[in-house]
Formats: C-alpha cells, structure tokens, sequence
C-alpha cells in the first residue's frame, strides 16, 4: 500500500478526525452541527476554527498555547490533515479536532454563533476573477462564514499573496468592516511581539519565507451584514498590478 492510501486508513481510527459524508454536508443533517460542545469536545469553551489548515499547524500549535478553547482544522485534503491529526493525539490535546471537507460546505458543519473565531492560513488567491467563487476572503465565503461565527467575532488572514492581502483589505473597507491589525510585513512589524499566535509558521508560510515572501496579515471583525463583491473591474485591477507568487511544484510537498 502506498503512502497516501497507508494514511487514509488510518486517518480512519483516528478519534480526533472526522470525515462527513457528502450525504450529510448536502442534506444539511451533519449530527455535530450545533452539538459541537456537548457532543464532540464536551465543554463550553469557545471553539476557533482554521479553514484550509493542511497539516495543522494553526490548530495544534494554537491548542497548546490556549488550553481553554477548543480548536478544529478543516481541509479538504487527508493526507496533509494526518499530519496534524497524528501530532495532536501524540501530545494528547483534547482540545483538537478535524475535519476533512470542503470550505464550500462549512455552514452544512457549523450552527449559528457556534465559532467564535476564526483562522485563514495561506489560502489559495485563486487569483483570476473567474475564480472568485473559490476564493475564501470573498463575499460569498465571508457570508458563509456570518452562519456560523458570532457577531464581533475575529477573523485572520496571514497570506504570502499581495493580490489576495489588497483583495481582501479593498473588500473589507468597501463593506465598512472593521479591521483591527493588518501589516504587510508580520516579522517586521510590532505585532509579532504582542501576539504569541503570528509567531506559529505553517508548512507552507515556512516555504514563503525561504523564497523571499514578506508575510502579510489582517485581523477583522465580524458584523451582520451581508457582504458585497468587489467590482469586476476593481478585481481585475489588483490581478494587475500584483502579479502571481509562482512556486516551483516541487516545492509544495
Ligand atoms: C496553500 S495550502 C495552505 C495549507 C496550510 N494552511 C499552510 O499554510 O501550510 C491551501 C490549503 O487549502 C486547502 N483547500 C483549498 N481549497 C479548499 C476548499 N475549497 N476546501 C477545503 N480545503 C481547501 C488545500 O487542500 C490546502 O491544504
């Protein structure tokens, strides 16, 4: 068996990992949605989700700093979410859980005011307008996100991708959101010695780094609005001026 399909199945036993069906995520019936505290973690501590968390850097690292809340990564990829997965039962943290599914389906997972933060780690910037329905900064995604995170609740963007950081600040201020920190140098800016979190480096912000990327970040604050897009056109601008981040293939494992 190879590797891949070796941690697939254990990815299986492993009590911290849950794999809805397509069935329950598009039927909406998913039996952890609002019964995430009774349920799965057992308390009432606050619950800080990182979508598109890879191997979990953010949720593990994150979990040991905070006992006190509860932390779930989601991606949609097995094989990277075993690493956290494995790391977190290693270290014996009760306070982890992940779930592998896709971003598109997180309000079938998520009850209403059930997160009361949440992490973006170095998404994709699907950086072609067409894309934008895949693009987690965007208005549908930050919609999304309004089912399930409490008003005023903080969300976070780190990113190595200029187009995605201007994309999302330009969205976030044509919404009159309130937008607690940004920098588009984290290691150079102040906060970094303020907040232990912006410290914790991600597979692939590790990768960033290395190549020369500054590293950029926004802290938001959730209001209960509905969030429009950006114009085409203001879209089609910043693919302009902030070209791609193009990383060898190679690299990305
Ligand atoms: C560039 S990687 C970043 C991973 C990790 N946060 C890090 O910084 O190392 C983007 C991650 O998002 C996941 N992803 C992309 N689109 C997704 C979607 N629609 N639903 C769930 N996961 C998604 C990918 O599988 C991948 O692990």
């Amino acid at each position: 068996m190879g590797k891949k399909l070796k941690r697939f199945e254990q990815l299986k036993s492993f009590s911290n990992v849950i794999q809805p069906k397509l069935s329950e995520v598009l039927c909406k019936s998913f039996f952890l949605k609002n019964n995430w505290h009774n349920e799965y973690f057992k308390n009432n501590n606050p619950i800080v989700l990182e979508i598109g968390c890879g191997k979990g850097e953010y949720t593990v690292e994150l979990a040991k700093l905070y006992p006190n809340k509860n932390f779930i990564g989601v991606d949609i990829k097995g094989y990277r979410l075993y690493v956290g997965a494995k790391q977190a039962l290693l270290s014996g943290l009760t306070n982890v859980a992940f779930v592998r599914t896709r971003a598109e389906f997180i309000d079938s997972i998520f009850g209403q005011n059930e997160i009361s933060e949440l992490w973006l780690t170095f998404p994709d910037p699907q950086q072609k307008k067409r894309w934008t329905k895949k693009r987690l900064t965007s208005a549908l995604f930050l919609n999304k996100y309004n089912n399930f995170l409490s008003n005023g609740s903080f969300i976070h963007l780190k990113t190595d991708s200029d187009f995605l950081y201007h994309y999302t600040f330009e969205l976030l201020k044509m919404n009159s959101i309130e937008i607690i920190e940004f920098t588009t140098n984290v290691y150079q800016s102040n906060l970094v010695r303020n907040d232990p979190a912006l410290n914790i480096k991600t597979y692939y912000e590790e990768l960033f780094v290395k190549l020369g990327f500054t590293i950029k970040y926004i802290k938001w604050k959730t209001k209960n609005v509905v969030l429009k897009e950006l114009p085409d056109e203001k879209i089609e601008e910043l693919i302009s001026i902030y070209p791609r981040s193009v990383i060898p293939k190679r690299q990305l494992f």
